[in-house]
Order: C-alpha cells, then structure tokens, then sequence
C-alpha cells in the first residue's frame, strides 16, 4: 500500500483521529466511480469526495461545462452588475426544482454556507423586531461544518475540542437515533422524547433568545446514516413554531439526491424555514453551496429596506452556476431519484445478510447514504479513538473498496462507524462489488482484531 513518502509541504490538517500504521498513497486520476492509483491500484470510491461526487469523477459533461463557462466569464462584482447565468440558477431552483424556497443566498463549502445561515436567521429576527433572539441550538451527534459557529451548533466533541474555550456551548437536543434512544424507549410507545429534548433545551436557554434550531434531516459523519423516527420532524416543526424559532435543515450532505430526493426533507413532508446545501449541489467538479429560504424569512427581507449583511467574494459564481445548472437537471429526474432509493435498499439489505453481526451492529440509511456502525461492546472500541475504523478502511482499501470512516458519538465517547457513499450514477453491479469487497474486509478485520476469541 505504501507508494512512496515524499516531503510534503502541506500542512497535515484532519478533522479524525490521525491514521494508524497508514502511509497515504497517490492518486492522480479518476473517472466514474474508480480511483486509480500511482501504483496502479484500482479502488471503487464509495466515499466520493466526502459524498459530493454525485455524478460520479470526472464527468465529460461537467469538463465541458466549465470550459465552456470560464472562456465567458468567471467572476463579477454582484454588487454592480447581475449576470444572467446566475440569475438563471437561481431561479431555476426557486421555481423549478426547489418551489418550497423563494430566495437563495450562494457561498462556496458547505461550512461557509452553514454560517451564512446561521447569520441569516439572527438577521431575520432583528428585522421581525425580535433582536434578542440570537442563539441558533442544535443536536448532540450532529456535524455543521467546520466554522467556529458551525462547531458550536454541532454536537462533534471530536472535532470542536480545541476551541471550546471560545464556544458558548449552548444546550444541545438529544440525538434522535432509535437504534440506541437516548431515553432507552423503543419507537411504538415513545411521545418522541427525542424532539421534546429540543423544546427542553429552548426552555433552559429561554425562548426570547432562540433564533433557531438546526438539523441534520440523517445524520452523516457525527453518527453515520442515523434516521430518526418517521414522526419526528413534525414534532420538531411544531416546537419550532410555537416558540418562534426558525427551523434550519442542514441538507449539506443529504441534498441534492444523495438520499433518493432532491432534499432529505421531503421523505417526511416537512418544511423547514431555512434549508443548507452543498456538496452534491457541483458534483465534487466545483465547489458551490446555498442557503434557501423560504417565503416567510424572503418577505422580512423584501421591501422595508432591510439587506442581508453578508458578503464574499465567491458568492456568485458564474462558473458554479453553470456547473449547478448541469448538475440539478441531471438528478432531478424521477427515475434517477427512484434508482438511488431502489439501490440503497438493496445496498441495505445485501450488507445485512452477509456482514456479521458480532462485528456490525446497526446498518442504517436511506438512499446512497449508509451508515455501518461496529459493535460498541467490542473490547477496546471505546479506548482506541478511531483504531477499529480506520483499521477497517485500510483493509477495505487492500480490497478495493473506499469507505468513508468516522468517530463522532452523540454522547461524547468516540465512536467507530463508516459511512457509504458512492456516486448516484452507479448500478446495481457496484453495488453487488461494493457489498462483497466489504464483507470480504469485515471478515479480514475480525482476523486481524481477533475478535471471535475475546
Ligand atoms: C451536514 C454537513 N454540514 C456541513 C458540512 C460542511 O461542509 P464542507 O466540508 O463543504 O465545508 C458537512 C461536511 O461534511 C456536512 O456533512
């Protein structure tokens, strides 16, 4: 596996815990869902770019796209002028395939798009004459980027611990996982104590100062492919309303088709006030993220002279809208969207029936998004931030298989879980490779850990 180690300029930056007994190989091309090596190694990329890879590398059309775009413009002042691919974007989305959101405001990574929002909510509040409402709570076992801001709405201990000390650490809601419920109940009688949590956390912080509340609809990294109760999102909207408090969806992983619809949320019908976007919106080729708004946060800020303060200098990009453009007309289709929810429930369902369940003990998901969480009981997985995952993802790697690790935990401890997330574009033949190069590595695993003898 070790191609070679060479001086790196770069200053190594993770987000996980560092890699174990791992030297990173080289890649230098990849097309579809393959990564080909320097060495000549071909791995089936079912992490895509951390899930943004919607339409798989090294798409034709997009190359064609941006090419075509930057020999006519790539960069204008918004303040001054308005550009019509742009405007075309936008509008498309607000009345073709977004309808429920009535303006958009662009950024560049899902983090900076989390931030916009979060801001655009206080902003909305100050200009509805509410302008203590300034608090934005959210969830234990939830990840918002990788902004100051956007760590202190998450729940990510791993990831936010060097800067508590410049957090506010407001009260967080539980995590809304019925695998293992926070409040030991199984879903047929439980009154959904996982969304009363938020209305807990708003009490104890004090409603006049809530501006909102942000959610993962599934959570990705923080608790892979975790899915709440089906009742869920309506309890939380009705919280949300009765104490005036936005509700904000952060659809940075799950939107744009990754879950087997253009936004997670409609799998249950419920409209948030704000909704985030990133990752899937360019495909990996480009980066570009949005916040939506809907109709009631676009009307305080129409008319009355009231402008949303934000700003930067990528926000309107000509060359992401075109890409965006691209991208949204090819995985807006009702058969591509029903593909990826009919190959996800096969994905599910062949990873149950040959993956062990000593070693995984919840599979989970919806759409290309699944999460494989290890056995939590297993000896040391607890002790050894990240070992076992990682351990698992070198593995797979040998077997031509890349997973997408993590050891976020909703209840401070590391956890150890994997996320799958391969290009929408595949067919069910990536999955049948995708399911035996797995298992194949759960088996190797188990003989390097050995954990049938403990
Ligand atoms: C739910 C969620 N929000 C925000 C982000 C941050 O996006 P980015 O890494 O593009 O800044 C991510 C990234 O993984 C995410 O999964």
């Amino acid at each position: 596996m070790v191609l070679f180690e060479s001086v790196s300029s770069i200053l190594p930056a993770r987000v996980t815990a560092p890699p174990k007994g791992f030297t990173k190989p080289t890649i230098n091309r990849a097309k579809g869902p393959w990564l080909h090596l320097t060495n000549g190694q071909q791995i089936f990329d079912a992490a895509s770019g951390s899930g943004s890879l919607v339409l798989g590398h090294s798409d034709d059309e997009i190359s064609e796209v941006i090419s075509g775009q930057t020999s006519q413009i790539t960069a204008y002042s918004g303040n001054v002028f308005k550009c019509d691919i742009v405007e075309e974007y936008a509008n498309s989305l607000t009345e073709k395939f977004l309808p429920s959101y009535k303006k958009i405001v662009f950024a560049s990574s899902g983090s900076d798009a989390v931030e916009t929002a979060l801001k655009l909510s206080i902003q909305y509040h100050r200009f509805t004459g509410n302008s203590n409402k300034h608090k934005i709570l959210g969830r234990k076992g939830s990840y918002h980027g990788n902004t100051l801001a956007g760590l202190e709405v998450a729940g990510f201990l791993g990831r936010k611990q060097p800067y508590l000390a410049c957090l506010p650490q407001y009260t967080k809601a539980s995590h809304a996982s019925c695998f293992d419920c926070p409040f030991n109940l199984i879903p047929s009688t439980c009154d959904l104590e996982c969304a009363t949590s938020f209305e807990d956390a708003i009490l104890a912080e004090g409603p006049e100062t809530i501006a909102g509340i942000v959610v993962e609809p599934i959570v990705g990294a923080a608790y892979s492919g975790a899915v709440p109760d089906s009742r869920y999102f309506s309890e939380v909207r009705r919280i949300c309303d009765k104490y005036d408090v936005l509700m904000i969806a952060d659809e940075v992983l799950t939107g744009f088709g990754r879950t087997g619809r253009l936004l997670a949320m409609e799998h249950w019908d419920v409209k948030p006030d704000i909704s985030i976007t990133g990752k899937g919106m360019g495909a990996g080729h480009f980066p570009i993220s949005a916040v939506l708004a809907s109709k009631k946060i676009s009307d305080a800020f129409s008319g009355g002279g009231y402008e949303f303060q934000n700003g930067q200098t990528f926000s309107l990009s000509p060359v992401g809208a075109a890409v965006g453009n691209n991208v949204v007309r090819r995985i807006s289709g009702s058969s591509f969207l029903e593909n990826v929810e009919v190959l996800g429930q096969k994905l599910i369902k062949e990873l149950k029936e040959s993956v062990l369940p000593e070693i995984v003990s919840d599979i989970r998901g919806r759409g290309l998004m699944i999460g494989i969480l290890l056995n939590q009981s297993h000896k040391g997985l607890l002790d050894n931030p990240g070992y076992h995952i990682e351990t698992l993802r070198n593995i797979a790697i040998e077997n031509g298989l890349l997973i997408y690790p993590s050891h976020g935990s909703p209840e401070s401890k590391f956890g150890n879980h994997c996320l799958l997330l391969p290009p929408l574009n595949i067919d069910a033949t990536h999955i049948d490779f995708i399911v035996s190069r797995f298992s194949m590595s759960v088996q190797q695993y188990l003989e390097v850990n050995g954990y049938f003898h403990d």
